[in-house]
């Protein structure tokens, strides 16, 4: 029936898509309210149910396939959307841990993760332990029977050492533990956790799968679906929805994630090594090059690497000179978050790191190598090295 006036006109709730209509991208669904086809389809709603709409912060047809072809890209079967990958990292936490609850972290962990966990997490009564992460059986002697859960992230984002996930997995698992990765260096491409034997898998999104430095998100894949249903509770409790714009901006990177990623990689090889052969470099910290601790995992259990690695600069270079370098690159952009087209440096101060890790020894820059031209990146670090003598 045609309402007789325009008010209501103006308010059709009929709009569909022309059958013959046909275009290669997702719709963008934006949605608060979701209607219901009558009254008893309402009241027989289920929010935990996977093909069902209830309201727009649960999901959308744009935010279920982009769940879908997030669960693909990792491997797993459920996939959660967060609005950053910090958001997805506490929605973990949240879900699963409980006051008395104790969990683990690596020692290079992405730092927010261990500030929510030895903050908030703390005054909850949950108890955040650090483990050594080049030393699985030190984190396994960390379990007792409090604990509930296992992070690891391979490699560490900025000392990029590669643990043994396969070990901590299986001790995670003999011992009752829950395991979650951060994924996030990977792309989710170049390693597929769950082949592993891990339970949860987490990635920032708003790196590599969005690629264009413009929008956060994060994702929490597993493949049991209790699991997924438990860390679902705390999405819906907590209110952690992502909007319809947000998720079609991954959507239109995720064609493009793999022939990036491929391109990230090949670039980035050529910058380490480039760097590795200049006087004022003590070490490359490229998992995918013999001078990174943990090389040995990585070439076992990685499909490649991406764009994202450090170097450690020779002590006789004193931190000023390095910051004056990294000020004087015109190519690579100084700032937080990667895998968009842009390269980025960043210097670090890891002082506290220096007393487990004697091979930091100086200064440490970590590049992200974009999608430039090699030959670019190579004149203006060789440009911008002058700043060192
Ligand atoms: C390894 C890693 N995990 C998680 C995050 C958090 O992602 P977001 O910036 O979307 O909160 C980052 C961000 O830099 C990261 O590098």
């Amino acid at each position: 029936m045609k309402p007789d006036h325009l008010e209501s006109r103006l308010i059709s709730p009929d709009f569909t898509a022309p059958a013959p209509f046909g275009s290669l991208t997702t719709p963008i669904h934006h949605a608060s309210t979701v209607t219901f086809a009558n009254v008893a389809a309402l009241r027989a709603r289920s929010w935990l149910d996977e093909d069902s709409y209830t309201y727009g912060l649960h999901a959308t047809p744009t935010t279920y396939e982009l769940q879908h072809r997030i669960a693909e890209l990792e491997g797993g079967a459920y996939a959660l959307l967060a609005p950053s990958g910090l958001a997805a990292i506490a929605m973990i936490n949240l879900g699963l841990l409980q006051s008395g609850d104790e969990f683990l972290i690596p020692d290079n962990v992405y730092l927010p993760n261990r500030e929510l966990g030895e903050t908030m997490l703390s005054s909850f009564g949950i108890t955040c332990h650090t483990y050594p992460a080049a030393d699985a059986e030190a984190a396994a002697r960390l379990i007792n029977a409090n604990t509930r859960l296992l992070w690891i992230e391979a490699p560490g984002s900025v000392s990029m050492e590669v643990p043994d996930v396969p070990r901590l997995a299986a001790l995670a698992r003999e011992r009752g533990v829950l395991s979650a990765l951060d994924n996030t260096w990977s792309g989710g491409y170049f390693f597929q956790g769950f082949e592993c034997g891990l339970d949860i898998v987490m990635h920032a999104l708003t790196k590599y799968p969005s690629g264009g430095s413009d929008v956060l998100m994060g994702s929490v894949v597993t493949r049991d679906v209790k699991l997924h249903q438990r860390i679902k509770t705390a999405h819906m409790r907590l209110g952690l929805g992502v909007a319809g714009d947000d998720a079609y901006l991954v959507l239109r990177g995720l064609p493009s994630l793999l022939a990036r990623l491929k391109v990230h990689e090949a670039s980035a090889y050529r910058v380490a090594e480039w760097l590795s052969k200049r006087e004022e470099i003590e070490r490359v910290l490229h998992p995918g090059l013999p001078s990174c601790p943990g090389h040995a995992f990585w070439k076992r259990d990685f499909r490649g690497a991406g764009g994202l690695f450090s170097v450690v600069f020779k002590q006789s270079i004193e931190a000023g000179k390095v910051d004056a370098m990294v000020d004087a690159l015109k190519l690579f952009s100084i700032g937080f978050s990667w895998g968009g087209s842009h390269s980025l440096a960043v210097p670090y101060a890891l002082a506290q790191a220096r007393t487990t890790r004697p091979w930091l020894t100086g200064a440490l820059v970590r590049f992200y190598i974009g999608l430039e031209h090699t030959d670019d990146l190579l004149a203006d670090l060789a440009q911008a090295f002058e700043a060192l003598h």
